[in-house]
């Protein structure tokens, strides 16, 4: 017997019905061949309450569905949908986990104005097991929030605001804690102080999935706590790491640190080099977060720093009221009903910017409202003529001064710390607004240098080589290098003369040694691919580069135009670095992972404005290079042939050595003033030293590179 539920959408269609062939095995064939089921009834309607094979036997009832049907909390959907969150693999799993604690640290150092200092620490405790320790100098947690804020989903102080900053939902850390728990049964270690003179807290907390609750397991159920005399001594008994002191050159006093937290989580991960790697996050963050100075130890035990280049925080970002413009209808309603004003006037201008008593009671009188009338007391009818009114009301743009750019001076610098080049420019556009929320782009390109796989020592590449999960050399290659594409992959395999298809894991010394030395020989100018940063709010994006509104726009720009190669809808070919970043005061993720950002029309204009500004500078400098180039080869031809030219004169009208030299040194004049173009000297902005109307404008650095000298 077939089942046939009502009619199903074509979506449904094959879920609901059986395939056509049993279908006509179960059916009775009708006289023009065709199958029809049992119980479409005699006048050929559906039957929709047929029953679900059993002999009047209904599959389910509401009654026995109702049973079913119950609250599911948030850290269950999570832990069931953990990919939404950045945990969809063991190797994200232990990025997501240490940029959670970092861009929290940071956030906090930031807010609390105390110039960050982080130190980042991932141990390997055992099979595919890492334990994670993040600990910051930043106002510490007070002690009744640490249970809530790393044992509980959703709960955090910056979703209900409007201000920049990297964490915005509050599922961040809890989530990173739930992951360790899941996976390994440990639960998340926290230590926090608001000084040396009041007492440390100290929590070893698990999430109940089941309630979304946090349970304490330490100190029966209420943590411990550290009294200010006797720290020192009750971190050795509870076997608690702290960073203590600041480190310092040698020969000074090291300081102390007053404050801080320290978040402990041991997980199941992997942990890789190269891209999308805890190494590539933090570099990144580098040069994103010039004020702030990283200490890193691997788990191979290796220690590294990024030190702060300045140490000016960046300015506080102003919070800001959410702009009428961009609120929904539905967003309407629940403020009005939560609001406390008393009048509609007092609603309008408290809880919305740009709204002022004027403007207020011009959307009350366009919706037939008195400014008098008590919000909560609206209606639907009237919560919608509002909105309408909302709509049609003059208001202006809202205040961008919630905006902290990076800045262009600080893009330059940072770019040109970490990455090696020979020019380098950036862009920061005007504030703009998408659906009611301010953002800013700004945009940093860098050109020329050599790529990260000609930078890798032959260690770290026999590391990589032995963690990698990919299955060819080839795809090794171009997995673990940003900016090597298939073309410069083969060159190096030609080069190293090793095949295509041979598996990273499996090579011996003196293969690796081959390969390194023909990744360093080879000449990947041309093979490279364009390398593309992006930033959200100062955090680096590592993952969904296809989904983001920031690749897309890099791919959709035609760098052609600039003197780069690019095949349609492919990165542009070269040596060339591209950081974009996004500042708002709400960053529209395309999920809780918060990798990619949605392409809001307005964001890909200011994306496409800003790549194109960068770009124009970029095609400046390429072209005069170029120029420069021609010239000096054309000299160096003239004068190859000068000394010859000469001579032949010379001897033709037998003349004498004296007479030989002069002419030489005039057809040189000559040959000189031909070739002027070479003997242009570009000043540290780039700009032609002789001819200032030419400018590439402000913010470009350039760096002497020898192959570019002229004779
Ligand atoms: N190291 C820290 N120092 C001080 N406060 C912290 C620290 N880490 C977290 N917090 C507080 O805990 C809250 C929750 O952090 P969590 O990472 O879960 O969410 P979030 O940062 O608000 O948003 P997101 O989910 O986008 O990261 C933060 O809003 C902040 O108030
Ligand atoms: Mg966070």
């Amino acid at each position: 017997m077939t089942a046939v539920k009502s009619r199903p959408s074509p979506a449904q269609k094959s879920l609901t019905f059986d395939p056509p062939r049993a279908a006509e095995a179960n059916g009775k064939a009708t006289a023009n061949g065709r199958a029809q089921p049992e119980n479409l009834n005699g006048n050929g309607a559906i039957d929709h309450h047929a029953d679900g094979g059993g002999k009047n036997r209904r599959r389910a009832t509401a009654e026995s569905m109702a049973t079913k049907q119950r609250d599911i909390s948030v850290s269950e959907f999570f832990a069931k949908n953990r990919h939404l969150l950045g945990f969809d693999n063991p190797r994200k799993a232990l990025l997501t986990t240490v940029k959670e604690a970092v861009d929290n640290s940071l956030d906090a150092c930031e807010e609390a104005g105390i110039v960050p200092e982080i130190w980042v620490v991932v141990e390997s405790t055992g099979n595919n097991r890492f334990k994670v320790s993040v600990q910051d100098n930043g106002p510490g947690i007070v002690k009744k929030q640490i249970p809530l804020i790393f044992g509980k989903l959703l709960y955090g102080s910056k979703f209900h605001r409007l201000r920049m900053s990297r964490g915005q939902q509050g599922i961040g850390i809890s989530a990173a804690g739930m992951y360790g728990m899941l996976t390994t049964g440990k639960p998340v270690k926290i230590i926090s102080k608001l000084s040396p003179k009041k007492p440390a807290h100290y929590f070893e907390l698990q999430i109940d999935t089941k309630h979304n609750q946090p349970e304490i397991v330490n100190g029966k159920g209420e943590g411990v706590d550290l009294s200010a005399k006797s720290f020192h001594d009750d971190l050795k008994k509870y076997e608690i790491d702290w960073e203590s002191h600041y480190r310092t050159d040698e020969g000074k006093e090291p300081q102390e640190v007053k404050s801080g937290t320290r978040v402990t989580i041991e997980l199941e991960g992997r942990f890789i080099r190269g891209r999308g790697s805890v190494d590539e996050y933090l570099e990144q963050t580098a040069i994103a977060n010039p004020h702030v100075t990283l200490h890193y130890r691997d788990p191979e035990g290796n220690e590294s720093s990024y030190q702060r280049s300045t140490t000016q925080l960046p300015p506080e970002p102003k919070e800001i009221k959410p702009h009428p413009y961009g609120v929904e209808l539905g967003r309407l309603v629940t403020m009005l009903k939560d609001t406390n004003a008393g009048t509609m006037s007092a609603f309008l201008t408290e809880s919305f910017s740009r709204v002022s008593s004027a403007v207020a009671r011009k959307i009350c009188e366009e919706a037939k409202i008195t400014t008098r009338s008590n919000p909560r007391r609206i209606g639907r009818q009237e919560a919608d003529s509002l909105y309408q009114a909302i709509q049609n009301t003059r208001i202006s743009s809202p205040a961008t001064d919630c905006l902290v750019p990076i800045g262009e001076q600080l893009i330059l610098k940072g770019l040109a710390h970490v990455v090696p080049g020979e020019f380098y420019c950036a862009a920061t556009r005007p504030p703009a607004v998408y659906r009611g929320n301010p953002f800013l782009i700004e945009v940093g390109l860098a050109y020329g240098g050599v790529s990260q796989a000609q930078k890798v020592s032959l260690e770290t590449l026999t590391e990589m080589l032995g963690e990698s999960d990919a299955r060819t050399l080839r795809q090794f290659l171009m997995n673990s290098f940003d900016g090597l594409g298939s073309e410069a992959a083969d060159k190096i395999l030609t080069e190293a003369k090793m095949g295509t298809r041979q598996s990273p894991g499996r090579l011996k010394k003196d293969e690796i040694a081959q390969l390194h030395a023909a990744m360093k020989n080879v000449n990947l100018s041309e093979g490279q691919s364009m390398q593309v940063f992006r930033y959200a709010n100062r955090v680096p994006l590592q993952f969904q580069p296809a989904a983001c509104a920031i690749t897309q726009s890099v791919l959709g720009n035609n760098w052609r135009s600039y003197g780069l190669s690019q095949s349609r809808g492919n990165l542009p070919q070269g040596p060339v670095t591209v950081m974009v970043h996004m500042a708002s005061v709400w960053v529209p993720f395309t999920s809780e992972s918060k990798e990619a950002i949605a392409g809001y029309p307005e964001i890909q204009k200011e994306l496409r404005l800003a790549l194109q500004g960068v770009g124009r500078k970029l095609g400046m400098y390429l072209n005069r290079r170029q120029k420069v180039k021609q010239e000096g080869e054309r000299r160096s031809v003239f004068l190859r042939y000068l000394g010859e030219v000469a001579g032949a004169v010379g001897v033709i009208q037998d003349l004498e050595d004296k007479k030989v030299e002069s002419l030489y040194e005039k057809l040189l004049h000559v040959a000189k003033r031909k070739t002027a173009e070479a003997d242009t000297k570009l000043d540290d902005r780039g700009k032609k030293i002789a001819e200032a109307d030419e400018e590439f404008g402000e913010n470009v650095l350039i760096v002497e590179q020898p192959e570019i000298k002229q004779i």
